[in-house]
């Protein structure tokens, strides 16, 4: 018997970056809209803990014991006194190492997997506390749709969306490490004093009303200065989406995926034929949100 559940990819709508706390890690207020790219984790029972990847960017995924799908496998055996005998399959369709939190999915998507597969009944309230435990990233991937991260990111709050919102990501030619961008941050940031975080108002009611255009307006990433300092070419692709008429452009999370906001799925189309041709990045999706969180098939 197996269990297969799939889990989508996000886009940070916005990304509010306080100053680097003593443990390293960065208060956000992070505004997460899951979209429809999927990555599909299946487990088995099998003799022990076994990690298998499939997909365009398979070779890139660690499949040891630090793949975040292995350590959620690790983590609900360890609260349970069973051992984590299971071979744990990624069909990857997330972008590895693009800030869309391709590796969150995997781990989210895996402790859902295993939770069903060994009939453990923990609650949503133990998922999520494992989640938190596994990546900043994690408990979103678990709930998906678009929620509020605070905190270091997962403290959540599930926001309202009115409408389907249309994006086109460009996946570039490398990745960028998480930690590399935030020391970026910490580094430009230094001798200025960093306001708290806090999520705009007018991006939460264009969530909420599905207007597409005020959302456009009011999207961000502190980040994306960061990323771009450590990626420069990453300009050339959001000048690209730009000038194929995104009615907004940005990095998605710490990047190197660039994420362009579109009035449309026709419009979407355009842009991303546009964002091919170009020759900026490496490949190019399109996708809508929001996205159901992590779902059983
Ligand atoms: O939580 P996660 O393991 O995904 O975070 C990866 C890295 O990103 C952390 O080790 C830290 O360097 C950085 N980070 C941060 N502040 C956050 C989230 C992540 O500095 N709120």
């Amino acid at each position: 018997m197996s269990v297969t559940v799939r889990v989508p990819a996000k886009v940070n709508v916005q990304l509010a970056v306080g100053a680097a706390r003593p443990d390293g890690f960065h208060d956000l207020a992070n505004v997460f809209l899951a979209v429809g790219l999927y990555d599909e984790v299946t487990v088995t029972p099998a003799e022990e803990l076994r990690v298998t990847c499939e997909g365009p960017d398979a070779d890139q995924v660690p499949l040891d014991r630090t793949n975040l799908a292995a350590r959620a496998a690790v983590a609900l055996a360890g609260r349970r006194g069973i051992e984590p005998a299971v071979h744990i399959h990624i069909a990857k369709d997330i972008p590895v190492a693009g800030g869309m939190a391709g590796g969150s999915a995997d781990g989210a998507g895996a402790l859902l997997a295993c939770d069903t597969l060994w009939g453990t009944g923990a609650s949503r309230a133990e998922l999520l506390a494992i989640c938190a435990e596994l990546g900043s990233d994690v408990p979103f991937s678990l709930v998906g749709g678009a929620a509020l991260g605070t905190g270091r990111g997962e403290r959540l709050t599930v926001l309202e969306t009115g409408g389907t919102f249309h994006w086109v990501f460009a996946m570039a030619a490398r990745g960028l490490s998480t930690p590399a961008v935030f020391r970026e941050f910490d580094r430009l940031a230094e001798g200025r004093r960093i306001p708290e975080p806090v999520a705009r108002p007018e991006l939460l009611d264009a969530l909420a009303k599905g207007d597409t255009e005020a959302l456009a307006a009011f999207l961000g990433n502190d980040l994306q200065p960061a990323a771009l300092s450590l990626f420069p070419e990453l300009a050339d692709t959001l000048e690209a989406g730009r000038g194929a008429g995104a009615l907004a452009t940005l990095v998605s999370g710490s990047g190197p995926t660039t994420a362009f906001l579109t009035r449309d799925a026709a419009a979407a189309e355009k842009v991303a034929e546009a964002l091919r041709a170009s020759g900026t990045c490496r490949t190019v999706r399109t996708a809508a949100g929001p996205a159901a969180g992590a779902t059983v098939l």
